[in-house]
């Protein structure tokens, strides 16, 4: 039997003082939203349904950016959690299966604890809530249980004096099957402190059609929702100090573990080493053996075996080295592939462009890949030498072991194991140096200027 995700994000986020939904600020280089419906990926929920509201255009193309079948439904007026649910009964008209409730805005849900919840259900629990023990409950909806079955919830504001002594809070996550779920959410009313309807009004609707529910219990960080930019910021401080126990837990050495920032999903093989002060934007892969300097910033881009990288280099989206490759300090490659053991390594810009295997690029050099309208490509050989300060005016091609001499602007192609040489013919007077030179200080002895 599969499952479906119902992802609840309609709603404001008021405290975030922002033009921007909640939902899609960012936690580790991706939308709160993705950490989200990443959950419902991971488990491989064969539905995914996200409510929107605010913002709502925006919410779902983020939506469908991260997942093209997500199904986006509208809640125009947010009238509560139980509300929400009901919005995604269209979507849900011919699933079978359990459904799991999340929240857009609480991003560390584990995969693992959904397991365990699907685990409850698959026992004959008809109602599985995810629940932690809250070291400051507040304003938390608290779960009444007795005899290890779940009773109730009971929202803070509705709650008496000794139900909010209940430490034992509701995270807002849910499964159940989906016909059940559905048919809950749409008993129940709006008879409450706030005037909402309450999702977690649906297990005492639910014990008292004598079906049954229960209570799985994780750790409070998982629950942890984000309501203003210091709960960001707190969720980011969490997200990176998870991610860098774990990269190291999986044979990465972090020279300096708190000075590098990782993205939701980089992915990073055992035995690479990582310097200090390394920002990971999305999508980044590096394989075994690989070392990345300090003060390197990389996005979008796939470092094979054994390649070094930096210090101070930036790869962007579509950087794509091979094997042993080397891009050095103040080096920028963005959609390009730097060939097998091939070398750029100092103050170079490499976009759009092939570098074959062995290639050495030369301090400086330049592809200069956008006419001011259209980008074009450089396509480079193996074994190629570009020398230092070479122009290569893209669109342009330079074969396999041809040679650039220095200070090139390479507007035609190179056909392989040529030489090109595209400067000025140097000049040299004889010991006119010395005797301008002298000119100029007399003049500047006697006040004067040149
Ligand atoms: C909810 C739970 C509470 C739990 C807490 C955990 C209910 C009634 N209460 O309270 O027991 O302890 O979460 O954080 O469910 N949303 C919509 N549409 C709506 C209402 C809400 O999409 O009409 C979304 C919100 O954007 C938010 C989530 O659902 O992401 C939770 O709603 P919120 O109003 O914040 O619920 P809480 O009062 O925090
Ligand atoms: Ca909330």
């Amino acid at each position: 039997m599969g499952t479906a995700i119902i992802v609840l994000a309609a709603g404001k986020g008021t405290r975030m003082h922002s033009d921007r939904p909640k939902v899609l600020h960012k936690l580790a280089g991706a939308p709160l939203l993705y950490h989200a419906m990443r959950a419902g990926e991971m488990i491989a929920a064969e539905r995914t349904v996200v409510v929107v509201g605010h913002g709502g255009a925006d919410v779902q193309s983020a939506a469908l950016a991260f997942h093209g079948e997500a199904i986006c439904v509208d809640q125009p007026e947010q009238k509560g959690t139980a509300h929400a649910v009901l919005q995604a009964a269209p979507a849900l008209e011919d699933f079978e299966g359990n459904v799991i409730v999340l929240y857009g805005d609480t991003p560390f849900i584990a995969p693992a604890t959904l397991e365990e919840m699907l685990a409850l259900r698959a026992q004959g629990n008809d109602i599985v809530v995810l629940g932690f023990e809250a070291a400051d409950p507040g304003r938390y909806g608290r779960l009444i249980t007795r005899d290890g079955q779940l009773e109730a919830i009971v929202e803070a504001k509705d709650a008496s004096e000794e139900e909010l002594r209940i430490t034992l809070c509701n995270s807002g996550v849910v499964c159940a099957d989906a016909r059940v779920l559905l048919d809950l959410a749409g008993a129940v009313g709006r008879e409450n402190a706030s005037g909402e309807y309450y999702l977690t009004d649906i297990v005492a609707i639910a014990r008292a059609r004598g079906l049954t529910a229960a209570a799985y219990t994780c750790e409070e960080e998982e629950t942890l929702g984000v309501n203003s930019r210091n709960d960001l910021a707190e969720a980011e401080a969490v997200f990176q100090a998870t991610a860098r126990t774990d990269a190291m837990a999986a044979g990465v050495t972090l020279v300096q573990p708190e000075t590098v920032y990782f993205a939701f999903d980089t992915v990073i093989a055992r035995d690479v080493v990582i310097g200090p002060n390394v920002v990971f934007g999305p999508e980044v892969t590096i394989e075994t053996g690989a070392e990345i300097g300090a003060f390197c910033h990389l996005e979008g881009c796939h470092i094979a075996r054994d390649a070094r990288v930096g210090p101070f280099a930036r790869l962007r989206p579509g950087a794509d080295l091979d094997e042993g490759a080397r891009i050095g300090n103040f080096v920028e490659v963005k959609a390009a592939t730097i060939g097998r053991g091939a070398k750029v390594n100092h103050l170079s810009y490499v976009g759009d462009a092939s570098v074959g295997a062995g290639t050495n690029i030369g301090a400086g050099v330049i592809t200069c890949n956008y006419d001011g309208v259209f980008k074009h490509r450089t396509e480079i050989g193996e074994n190629a030498f570009i020398g230092s300060n070479t122009a290569l005016v893209a669109p342009v091609s330079v074969g396999a072991t041809a040679l650039i001499g220095s200070g090139a602007v390479i507007t035609r192609d190179v056909p392989a194991g040529d030489l090109a040489l595209a400067r000025a013919r140097q000049v040299n007077r004889e010991g006119l140096g010395q005797r301008l030179m002298a000119r100029l200080r007399a003049l500047k002895a006697k006040g004067g200027r040149a």
